[in-house]
């Protein structure tokens, strides 16, 4: 299979209008680049559940703070390219310039969801969501993707996203995959990069500590945050190199803070930890399992 590389909008709608005209659905898995195995996933299940595969690299401005990594993040395009052909499943690369997504200079026209963002990663990096939010519908509008595909390291971002894309009206369907993990447990991130051998291998913490709290919702039955949260600091009490951003318990819907689970909830247990310049996140999803009320009579 060939891999197009296209750069323009309209040259990338018109692609779009042509594959939605002949009847084919478009999987869009959209990326900043730096491509590892994780979004090696992304793609392979966009081929799977969709006829044509675009892959978007675009290092978003919006989306980094004043003091964040935008200037040394990993830029890589040569290499990303090599890996999509080798794997042989996406049809296209769209890869825009600063200047095609923001033809008129300093942005003035922001997709903003409320609340959503008020905790975990949008507390810590204010301004964050607006940037990824209004980016990812700059690209549903110019791509018109049947699905899109986003790694649930970023669940809060997941979640965003789809509140975003239901309140919008747009057209395609939101799908989470599972986090891709090394074989000890760290979250695939184009970030692990920047840890020097020592914080590699004291990073591996944040994976345990999320499984963790996955073990004591859904297999002990516990509904107290604050035992979860306290368990989960425990575990990354082992970790000297960094400090901690965030620990935090929020429910699935509205990503707020609750101090007691309840039955069938979504909740998110997330973590944000800073090694020197890399910034990592992970966390664990989990359902609070449904408690028998009194006892059934036969
Ligand atoms: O998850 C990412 O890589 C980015 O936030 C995204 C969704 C591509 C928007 O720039």
């Amino acid at each position: 299979m060939s891999l197009e590389i296209i750069s323009s909008s309209k040259e990338m709608t018109a692609w779009s209008m042509r594959q939605l005209g002949s009847g084919f659905t478009i999987g869009l898995v959209p990326t900043m680049g730096a491509l590892h195995q994780g979004h090696l996933s992304l793609v392979h299940e966009a081929a799977s559940g969709s006829d044509k595969v675009v892959v978007s690299i675009f290092v978003n401005p919006t989306q980094f703070g004043p003091n964040e990594d935008l200037e040394a993040y990993p830029r890589t395009l040569d290499e990303d390219i090599k890996a999509l052909v080798q794997q042989g499943k996406a049809d296209v690369v769209f890869a825009p310039s600063v200047r095609e997504m923001y033809p008129l200079g300093a942005n003035k026209t922001w997709v903003v969801v409320d609340e959503l963002g008020d905790h975990l990663c949008g507390a810590s990096r204010p301004g964050h969501f607006r940037g990824v939010t209004t980016v990812v519908a700059r690209l549903f509008a110019i791509i018109q993707p049947t699905k899109s595909y986003f790694g649930l390291k970023d669940a809060q971002q997941f979640f965003i996203l789809r509140r975003m894309s239901i309140e919008m009206s747009f057209q395609v369907e939101l799908i989470g995959i599972p986090t891709v993990r090394e074989r000890d447990g760290l979250a695939l991130s184009s970030r692990n990069r920047y840890l020097s051998p020592e914080e590699r291998k004291q990073a591996v913490a944040l994976s345990r500590a999320v499984a963790i709290a996955k073990t004591l919702i859904e297999k002990n039955g516990e509904t107290d945050s604050d035992k979860i949260i306290r368990a989960m600091k425990d575990e990354l009490a082992s970790v000297t190199l960094g400090v901690v951003d965030y620990v935090e318990i929020v429910e699935g819907e509205h990503l707020q803070p609750c101090k007691r689970l309840t039955s069938g909830m979504v909740v998110l247990a997330a973590i944000a930890y800073k090694f020197g310049k890399a910034r990592l996140i992970d966390n664990s999803i989990s359902i609070v399992p449904l408690r028998r009320i009194g006892r059934s009579r036969v």
